[in-house]
């Protein structure tokens, strides 16, 4: 019998404990802390990333690094459901400097092809380099020799050259879950070398997709000493591997919990509370100015204002969910899509018939699956994004294999996901066309699109993810 690779890695890193404990190292940590009368307890966060790596931190002793989420004391390191996890601290100030500033006003608009102008502070940039060393003597502390650290995303891009000086024999791997931009854009950045010194202080560096990865591979050779090919660079005597893991969700998950009757149950609620005899189209999105929410609820105006009878047919779903609310430009797209969704109700709205239905708040994963069940039509459409997880996780929550997903060329996971109705999320006219074509779709095509899709998926998923990852870093 062949192994699943999964379980090929965990035998594989479980066989010396000595020389195989992972360490993962992460903005955040896996867990959410909650009151329960006096007492302060913590939950493990939702998310693939979480459920993808816990089974390799548990097998292997493995701890997490990463800032609780909250601001006041830092707890000392605690373990929970069978993982360290080690706090690292930030104050007020690494708040606005470290997080709502270098890494997503200044980071998080570059890498996403700058759809908002970056903004460059060197008063941001030295908390950026600070906050990354602290996470850094955090992990050479959790360190042992022979371990394996992982470190992840955008807020943390020095930190594996500053755990190699502290730790030069670990194997480190990095992984970048936003797109690394064109080399064009990058150059902008005034600290563009520090920070591809710091990704080349990894083994292995992988990113979403392979254009992330040759993106970065040329930006090194251009703006560092390391010289090589798109897979394989040279950096002070190293060897540095890149290549393209995209990251998936827990297939399985999303699946049994669509198929469960209470979530069916709660799926039929909605269709009836919400619809009538209406089809649904459904944006659930981080309130992000990078998820084209605007464009497409402009798209669904379009569409409104073309047919007569499109009220009666059609209501549109949106959740938003609070993200970043302290970013200026947060705070203004919030203002900006609210008053677009009051502004297309007030124009195409009967009294007891509203076209746009427009939740600001964060889901259940229950709640969030009935949704997909109810959607006829899932808009996924960021003007860019690394990978988009709510476009596979709906592909997975369609267990009566029909729906159709309407996806963002820009979306990392349109590479994956060809059978999705491809669509430029710039342009609001080609988004009208693609909810009616979607709209109208015969159910033998849905179910021949969405059988595919869900192939890909669970062929896919987010544990496979994790194994290649850890597997290559750990040969
Ligand atoms: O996609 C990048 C990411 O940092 C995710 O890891 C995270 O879930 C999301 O953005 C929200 O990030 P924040 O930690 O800023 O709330």
């Amino acid at each position: 019998m062949i192994a699943h690779p999964r379980f090929a890695t965990l035998l594989r890193m479980s066989a010396d404990a000595k020389t195989s404990r992972l360490v993962v190292i992460a903005n955040r940590l896996p867990v959410t802390r909650y009151k329960e009368g006096p007492e302060t307890r913590w939950k493990t966060s939702p998310g693939g990333l979480v459920s993808a790596l816990q089974p390799f931190l548990q097998a292997s002793d493995g701890s997490w690094v990463g800032w609780p989420g909250t601001e006041g004391e830092v707890p000392q390191p605690f373990r929970h459901d069978g993982i360290l996890l080690v706090p690292v601290g930030l104050t007020p100030a690494d708040l606005e400097n470290f997080y709502l500033g270098f890494s997503n006003s200044t980071l998080w608009p570059l890498y996403h092809d700058a759809v908002r102008w970056p903004e460059f502070h060197r008063h941001w940039w030295w908390p950026y380099v600070e906050v990354n060393a602290r996470f850094a003597r955090a992990a050479a502390d959790a360190l042992e020799p022979g371990d394996i650290a992982w470190v992840h995303d955008y807020q943390l891009q020095l930190v594996p050259a500053l755990l190699r000086e502290l730790r030069p024999e670990t194997r480190i791997g990095f992984f970048l879950h936003i797109p690394f931009p064109p080399v064009e854009l990058f150059a902008q950045l005034p600290w563009r070398t520090q920070l591809l010194e710091g990704l080349l202080g990894a083994d292995l560096v992988g990113f979403q997709t392979r254009n992330g990865a040759l993106n970065f591979a040329r930006a090194a050779r251009r703006f560092t000493s390391a010289q090589g090919s798109d897979r394989v660079l040279e950096f002070q005597g190293r060897r540095i591997e890149i290549d393209a893991y995209p990251i998936s969700i827990d297939f399985k998950r999303y699946e049994s919990l669509a198929a469960r009757e209470d979530v069916q149950t709660r799926a039929q609620e909605i269709r009836e509370q919400i619809s009538g005899n209406r089809k649904i189209i459904l944006g659930i999105d981080r309130l992000d100015y990078t998820k084209g929410i605007d464009q497409r609820l402009r798209a669904f105006e379009t569409l409104l204002g073309r047919y007569e009878n499109a009220l009666e047919d059609v209501v549109f779903v949106q959740v938003a969910v609070p993200s970043r609310e302290l970013v200026p430009e947060y705070a203004q797209m919030r203002e900006r899509i609210e008053s677009q969704v009051g502004r297309t109700n007030g124009r195409y709205g009967v009294p007891g018939m509203t076209p746009i239905q427009y939740l600001y708040r964060s889901l259940t994963t229950e709640e969030l699956v009935a949704y997909y069940v109810a959607a006829d039509v899932m808009a996924v459409t960021p003007l860019r994004d690394g990978m988009n997880l709510v476009a596979k996780e709906y592909v997975a929550a369609r267990v009566d294999g029909g729906g159709v997903l309407v996806l963002s060329e820009f979306a990392g996971a349109a590479r994956e996901l060809q059978q999705a109705v491809l669509v430029n999320p710039h342009d609001v006219d080609g988004i009208a066309i693609a909810f009616e074509r979607a709209l109208e779709m015969p159910p033998k095509e849905q179910r021949r699109r969405m059988a595919d899709l869900r192939r890909t998926v669970s062929n896919g998923d987010v544990h496979l993810w994790a194994d290649s990852f850890l597997g290559m870093l750990g040969r």
